[in-house]
């Protein structure tokens, strides 16, 4: 048995808890985010990163639609999002404000999910919360980084995660993920370097943390693909 199972055994916890009513009970805290929520999100990033009409975004993991919700008050944006469980992704599809999204069904960390997009195709590849559920993050980041077109740009966004808040429904799942509780911003930069990306920037989300409404503290990493290294499987 290996010591954390395996990606099937993972996907497979994925598709059951986000079912009709988990996805449900998700939604309803995305739905409680207000503009200033997604203002702050954008505000974090544009600090960092410079958004231009035309840009194609993929936003990896992107659940309910949290992160898209942000991104479509920037003008002229092509916005994909890849979302693996059903239910998350019927609700991202019912926002009238996201009608314009194009949504994908499908995981991004294993090697084989490469195919699910040419190879640079994306400006910008952006997850929001997604990083520490990730059963294989370098697999991720090395799709992510042939997804993206040359000097392409990541901006990965997540809590500062502790052991303790993976209870309930996912108790025992934090010894199974590399990046489930980090408490350091060190790692995820580390595991993007490794995957061929150089980091342009690690910080706090300060607007993002300054809102009643955050309740795990935020960072965020922007990197980009650095054209002189390439990852293994490229
Ligand atoms: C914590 S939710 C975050 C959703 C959304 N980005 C947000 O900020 O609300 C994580 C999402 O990532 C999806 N997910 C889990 N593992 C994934 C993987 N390997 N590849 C892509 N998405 C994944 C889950 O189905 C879930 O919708």
């Amino acid at each position: 048995m290996p010591y954390r199972g395996n990606y099937t055994e993972s996907r497979q916890r994925y598709l059951a808890t986000y079912d009709t009513a988990e996805a449900a009970k998700y939604d309803a805290w995305i739905t409680a985010l207000t503009k200033a929520d997604h203002d702050a999100c954008l505000n974090d990033i544009q600090r960092h990163f410079t958004f231009s009409p035309g840009m194609t975004i993929l936003d990896a993991g992107a659940g309910t639609g949290a992160l898209c919700l942000s991104l479509v008050a920037l003008p002229g944006m092509r916005i994909t999002a890849l979302e693996p469980c059903p239910p998350m992704q019927e609700r991202l599809a019912s926002k009238p404000e996201l009608s314009s999204v194009t949504t994908v069904e499908g995981f991004c960390d294993h090697p084989d999910d490469h195919s699910h997009f040419a190879p640079a195709t994306f400006d910008v590849v952006a997850s929001r919360q997604l990083s520490n559920c990730l059963f294989d993050p370098l697999a991720a980041f090395r799709n992510w980084h042939y997804w993206l077109r040359p000097s392409g740009v990541v901006i990965v966004m997540d809590g500062l995660f502790n052991r303790e808040d993976w209870s309930g429904r996912w108790k025992g799942v934090v010894d199974t993920l590399p990046l489930s509780a980090c408490r350091t911003m060190a790692t995820l930069p580390y595991m993007l370097e490794q995957a061929g990306f150089r980091i342009d920037h690690v910080g706090l989300m300060d607007a993002t943390n300054a809102l009643p409404s955050t309740r795990t503290k935020r960072y965020m990493v922007v990197a980009t693909k650095a054209m002189d290294v390439e990852p293994d499987h490229c």
